[in-house]
């Protein structure tokens, strides 16, 4: 897709800031560090727009961007980052539910695994919750230009197995610094936006 329009409108930490308009919306969700805001860049086409860090735990409120006037990219913050307190765990959690259980304009969310490990408990979690609420998922294994050519499938298949995918979850292996996956990800996220 190409994008003519890359605009943060808002970071949010609660629903009254959300915008309005209700244009469609694809949020991100993943491990801190593995690559969610790296994602949007490379789909769009911008080096810094959505602001990453090497150290977990850069992005803390909700961030959405909007692209060509006609939907929202919502960059999350991470899970699983072991320096947060119990206090910081649970406004986390409150903020993700509040967007995720509520939020009528969401009609898929980008779930980022890292291709190189074995999905996590934390991911496992957030697999299922976003079933439970019935939305529709895109796996995304990132960083998987650190992976071999006869590795990448054989992580795939472990990833699709842990989180025991069904048949109308897509997975993608993409890479933030080669684009590899990129197109293939516009696909599944463009059905969702015209859908
Ligand atoms: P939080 O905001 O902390 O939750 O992290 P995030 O998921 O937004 O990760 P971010 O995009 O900031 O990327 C974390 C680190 O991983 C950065 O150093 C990126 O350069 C690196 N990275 C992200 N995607 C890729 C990729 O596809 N390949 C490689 N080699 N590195 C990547
Ligand atoms: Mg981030």
């Amino acid at each position: 897709m190409k994008i003519n329009q890359a605009e943060l409108i808002i970071s949010a930490v609660s629903a009254k800031q959300y915008p309005e308009g209700g244009l469609p919306e694809i949020a991100l969700a993943g491990r801190s560090n593995v690559g969610k805001s790296s994602f949007i860049n490379k789909m769009i086409n911008r080096k810094a727009l959505a602001r990453t860090s090497s150290k977990p735990g850069k992005t803390q409120t909700l961030n959405f961007y909007q692209l060509n006037e006609a939907f929202y990219f919502v960059d999350v913050p991470g899970y699983g980052y072991a320096k947060v307190s119990k206090k910081e765990r649970e406004a986390w959690g409150k903020m993700m539910e509040e967007y995720f259980v509520t939020r009528e304009s969401l009609r898929a969310t980008v779930l980022l695994i890292d291709s190189r490990h074995e999905p996590t408990k934390d991911d496992q979690v957030m697999y299922d919750f976003l079933k439970h609420y019935e939305i529709p998922v895109i796996v995304v294994a990132t960083k998987i230009d650190k992976l071999s050519k006869s590795k990448k499938a054989k992580h795939l298949k472990i990833i699709k197995d842990v989180l025991e995918l069904e048949s109308g979850d897509h997975l993608v292996g993409f890479s933030a610094e080669t684009a590899e996956g990129k197109e293939e990800a516009w696909r599944y996220v463009t059905s969702y936006i015209q859908s």
